[in-house]
């Protein structure tokens, strides 16, 4: 049987996303209890990040150890990927080693490349178009404070970049209206767009976005291999600061969510990263409980 690979937000039902955000509040619920239930003794994930990245190592090795399995952490300086093996070749020794292989790299195309030459389940922990994983976290979070996000109104502030893509795709998949604003040039892919059409809406205007939004998000306005731009960017984005006098147009009980890490004073003020509304520290946490889920669920975990 092929395996189940999640590689956009894209390849879960809305049942199953929803299933998978309930699941992981049960189990957030009994790690607070002291309670773990090791479902995957055994069990082996290789992570191969050819970025940078704290929550998204952190997360998937502590889940993977408290489902009773292990993690490896493989980076291009140490391993042969580095000296030019081929992904596809990589791809077909892990999968006759391990049960699950999680990759961030820069080109989605190489996501799927690895993807297609695996035997076990490949898990996108990030790529230049989207940040599924991200989104499971938020989605749960969202769920946490405020319940259901069907019909609910979400903010993107800045580029349209992979998170703000995962998002896009979120919007589709459970029914919210995502309102994007972004300068001209950094808009989100119009394919991506256009397949969530109906639950998506571009402005240049942050205020529009801003406005009565029940969820206000932004991200890092140079990502990751964006480095050389920072200076650039940080002019044509600076009227996509979220900051006081926008999270006031919200709604009066709007959340604030970042995947981090954050730049104070440019695309988010201290003070709402700081602030009442922001749930960005428990945003983060999520990311363990939401993706010890999906790796049951890819892994064939019967509750
Ligand atoms: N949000 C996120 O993916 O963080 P890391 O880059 O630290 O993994
Ligand atoms: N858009 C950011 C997300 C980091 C988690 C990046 O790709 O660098």
């Amino acid at each position: 049987m092929a395996a189940r690979h999640f590689l956009t937000l894209l390849d879960l039902e809305r049942s199953e996303l929803l299933d998978l955000i309930r699941r992981a509040q049960q189990s957030k619920a009994e790690v607070k209890q002291g309670i773990l239930k090791p479902t995957l003794p055994g069990r082996v994930l290789a992570m191969i990040f050819e970025k940078s990245s704290t929550r998204t190592r952190v997360s998937f090795e502590t889940a993977i150890a408290q489902l009773g399995g292990h993690a490896i952490f493989l980076s291009p300086d140490d391993s042969q990927l580095g000296r030019g093996e081929p992904l596809e070749d990589t791809a077909r020794v892990l999968s006759k080693m391990v049960d699950c292989v999680m990759i961030r790299t820069f080109k989605h195309e190489k996501v799927l490349r690895f993807a297609s030459h695996s035997d076990v389940p490949v898990i996108n922990g990030l790529s230049d178009s989207y940040h599924p994983c991200q989104l499971l976290a938020d989605m749960q979070t969202f769920f946490e404070y405020r319940g259901n996000i069907q019909g609910k109104k979400v903010a993107w502030l800045g580029d349209g970049n992979n998170m703000c893509q995962s998002y896009i795709q979120a919007a589709r998949l459970l029914d919210f209206s995502l309102t994007i604003a972004c300068p001209d040039d950094y808009r989100p892919e119009p394919e991506i767009v256009e397949s969530a059409a109906g639950h998506i809406e571009i402005t240049r205007d942050p205020e529009q976005a801003a406005r009565n939004a029940d969820l206000v998000v932004t991200d890092v306005w140079a990502s990751m291999g964006q480095e050389q731009e920072i200076e650039t960017r940080a002019k044509i984005f600076s009227p996509y600061q979220v900051n006081r006098d926008l999270m006031s147009l919200a709604a009066k009980d709007a959340l604030f969510m970042h995947c981090l890490p954050a730049h104070r004073g440019d695309e988010v003020s201290s003070d709402v990263l700081e602030g009442p509304q922001s749930v960005v520290w428990e945003e983060a946490g999520n990311r363990l409980h939401s993706q010890k889920a999906l790796l049951e669920l890819l892994l064939g975990v019967r509750h």
